[in-house]
Order: structure tokens, then sequence, then C-alpha cells
């Protein structure tokens, strides 16, 4: 029998397309000997949609479509299966049972913890990094501040708060002052190169620092790399055992990696209209970006890399296939971890292939994985037999409250 694997993708994210593609790509590239692929799109305003038309990218040109030509559902747990049910209807209908979920989201709302949190509250199996790593993988100043506890190389950083920017901005700005010009200021949790900017002095910061604002609560401040080169690895694996992809080299026409280089070929278009060409360059996604693959390192930062990759996906307690990044000073040849990915654009399947690993081989092991932790999960208790609700109810219950120490439940 084959195994049902619901592939869920989109979402509230202002990646929504680029997931879109890079689930396109794989279900494009699913093993169907092995896997039943079910499309599980969820939309901008959260609707949850099933059909296998939604394995055609036209069909989201034309959102009228999807309405009338595909199922309204949700996946709950129901009487021992994980199902999609139709959500209008007398009836209510199942239309599909699913065995395990494939998240290939990007963003904020998905890829950050909030949709695991979701597939592990009704408890089904997914691939991927489990609700912590995801967490911590969308925020730079959770990422960051674990890396360097693990005394990981990283450029010297500050992260704050607006509402502390908002009430002692010369305090935030002392702090920042510490860190040597040109400055990066990011929002801690966009991605995409949303609200990023360079910054020469502190002029150009406070104006940096307005515009993150907008986007996010927490904002980080780094110390910009000079004689830049990027390169990206993937790791597959979880915390027990990894491999290491190829590295790539990401170029850049601008002064840091837009929006528009990692979706639009040329690098040229502006953001309203880079989405719409994004969509057009269906086929490539992230993998449109302009790169050198294998990138030209030698072997001493090349293991450099890799190593730092291993050691960055362990201390998250990431799994699945995850993109790290790099910024490496060419000049002094000194390697900078930057950020991971956990579901990278197009999976990063490009990094695999460039080893000699095709795409099925990744989703492939990916799915594997994600079963791996499924059982290693359930192996370990997750509740204990004694009922503290029985003991609270001999007290008396709610009423008894008042009687207990403080109202506290000791
Ligand atoms: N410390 C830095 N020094 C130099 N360039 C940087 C630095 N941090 C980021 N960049 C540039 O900005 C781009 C976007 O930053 P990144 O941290 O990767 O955010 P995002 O999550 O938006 O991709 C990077 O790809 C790189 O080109
Ligand atoms: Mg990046």
């Amino acid at each position: 029998m084959k195994i049902k694997l619901g592939v869920i993708f989109g979402g509230e994210s202002v990646e929504h397309e680029v997931s879109i593609i890079s689930a396109i790509q794989a279900m494009n590239k699913i093993d169907e000997e092995k896997y039943e692929v079910i499309p599980i799109y969820i939309t901008k305003d959260r609707e949850w949609y099933t059909g296998d038309m939604l394995k055609d990218i036209d069909v989201y040109q034309d959102f009228n479509l999807i309405k009338k030509y595909s199922d309204n559902v949700v996946l709950y747990y129901k009487n021992g299966s994980y199902v999609l049910q139709k959500k209008a209807g007398i009836f209510k209908s199942v239309v599909k049972e699913i065995d395990i979920a494939f998240p290939i989201v990007h963003g904020t709302n998905v890829e950050d913890g909030v949709l695991q949190g979701y597939l592990q509250t009704i408890g089904i199996p997914f691939v991927g990094s489990n609700v912590y790593a995801s967490v911590v993988g969308q925020d730079k100043t959770f990422m960051k501040d674990i890396w360097q506890e693990k005394k990981l190389p990283m450029t010297k950083y500050v992260w704050f708060y607006d509402a502390e920017y908002r009430e002692t901005p010369e305090d935030v700005l002392k702090k920042i002052n510490t860190l040597k010009y040109p400055l990066i200021v990011k929002p801690a949790t966009t991605g995409s190169s949303v609200g990023i900017s360079v910054c020469e002095d502190e002029k150009k910061l406070i104006e940096g620092i307005e515009d993150a604002i907008q986007y996010d609560t927490k904002i980080i401040v780094e110390e910009v790399v000079s004689n830049l080169k990027e390169v990206n690895i993937a790791v597959m694996g979880n915390y027990e055992s990894q491999k290491v992809s190829e590295i790539e080299e990401v170029l850049s026409g601008n002064k840091f990696l837009t929006y528009e280089d990692k979706y639009v070929g040329d690098g040229k278009g502006k953001l309203k209209g880079a989405k719409a060409s994004a969509f057009k360059n269906s086929s490539k996604g992230m993998a449109s970006a302009n790169r050198k693959l294998p990138a030209d390192l030698d072997k001493d930062l090349r293991e450099e890399v890799e190593r730092v990759a291993i050691e960055a996906f362990k201390a998250l307690g990431s799994s699945g296939n995850s993109r790290i990044d790099f910024l490496i000073d060419d000049k002094e040849k000194k390697v900078y971890i930057n950020e991971i990915n956990s579901i990278p654009g197009s999976l990063a399947f490009y990094l695999w292939d460039a080893k000699g690993i095709n795409f099925t081989q990744v989703l492939d092991d990916m799915i594997n994985i994600g079963i791996k932790d499924y059982k290693k999960r359930m192996s370990k208790t997750h509740s204990f037999e004694t009922n503290i609700l029985q003991g609270f109810a001999a007290h008396g219950g709610v009423k008894g409250m008042k009687g207990m120490k403080g109202g506290k439940l000791n």
C-alpha cells in the first residue's frame, strides 16, 4: 500500500508564492510508486483546499478555479485517522485520509513552528523540523544567541525590542555603537530581505531601525562582513546523524541579496513585479538565483563551512533538510554563519543534485527521517499515571482552591 502523503503549502506568509513553486516542484518529483501525493493548499486567508488540480501551477493564476473545483477542507483527527474533511455540506464527508504531512512552506505563520504546532496538536506525523527548531530557525535573535553559546563563528550583533527603542533610544544606540560601522539592520523574523538595510553612519542607522520596526517587534543589528562571498549548504538528517550537500556561491549585483536576487533571474525587478516574475519563473523558484555551483572555495574553507553547518543544525535540533547560509570575508578567509532556513526554497534540491543525489531521493530521505522522528517522539513518555485532577477534586475542586496555599497548585 502506498503511503498517503499530504503536501501542505501556501499559507499567510510573504513567501506564499515561493512556497507554491517549491511544493509543485516537489510534488512532480515524489516517487509515485511509493507515495500517494495529496496536495493541501492553504490560501492567504487561511482556507485549506485539496484536490488533484492543485498539482498544476496554472490554477494559481485564477483563484476562482480553485474555489470551484477543489475541496475546501479541514485537517483533523477523526476515529483514529488523520483526515481531510469537507467544511461545507450536511454530511461533512471525508475527502482523503493522510498518513504523514509534508509541510513545504516558507516564512512566518507556517515555516516558523506555527503550522508544525497545529500538526503536532492533532498528532499527525510530519516531515521536517519540530516546533522548537522551527521557531528558532525563523528568528534571527534566537538562532544567533544559541549559536553564540556554541561558539560558532558569527558577526558581532546586538538585538533589541521596538519598545526599548521607543522608550530609551539613546541606550539602544549606545549599545549598537559598540559595533563597528558599516552595520546591517534586520527585522528578526521576516526573511526574504524584507526591511533590511546597510548603514554607514548613525543617521542611516536610525532610518534603518525606523524601517525595520515596521515589520517586527525585534530588531537585530550586525557588523557587515567585507569582501563578501555568500555561500549556502544544505544539511540533511536529525540530531542523531547528518550529511551535507554541495556548497553553492550566491551572486548578487547589489550590496546585499535582495528579494529580487532571490526570486527573479536578472535581479532588476521591483518588489511588486518580483512576485509576478517569481511566478513566471515557476520551474526555478529559489533555484533561479544567480549562482556558482560548486562554490569556488579552498579545502580549508569548505571543511569549515561543512563543520559549522552540521554544528549549527544540531544546536537547534533541526530535522529534515535545511539550508544554512554563510558570509565569507574572502580576503581574510574567514567564515561567518548567517542563518538557517528550515524549509529552504525548492528544498535546495539543486545542492543535493550537484552531489549526485536526485530530488526524488531527497524527498524520500526527508520523509523517512520524518517517520523516524515520529517513532522516536512516540517512544518517549508523554503522560503520567497520577491523575492530578482526581487529587484536585478531592480538595473540593474549584471551590476548594481558595483553601489551597495562596490559591496555587503546588
Ligand atoms: N552581516 C552581514 N554582512 C554583509 N552582508 C550581509 C550581512 N547580513 C546579511 N547580509 C546580506 O543581506 C542578505 C539578507 O540577509 P539575511 O540575514 O540572509 O536575511 P533574510 O532572512 O532576509 O535572507 C544576505 O543574503 C546578504 O547578502
Ligand atoms: Mg538569507
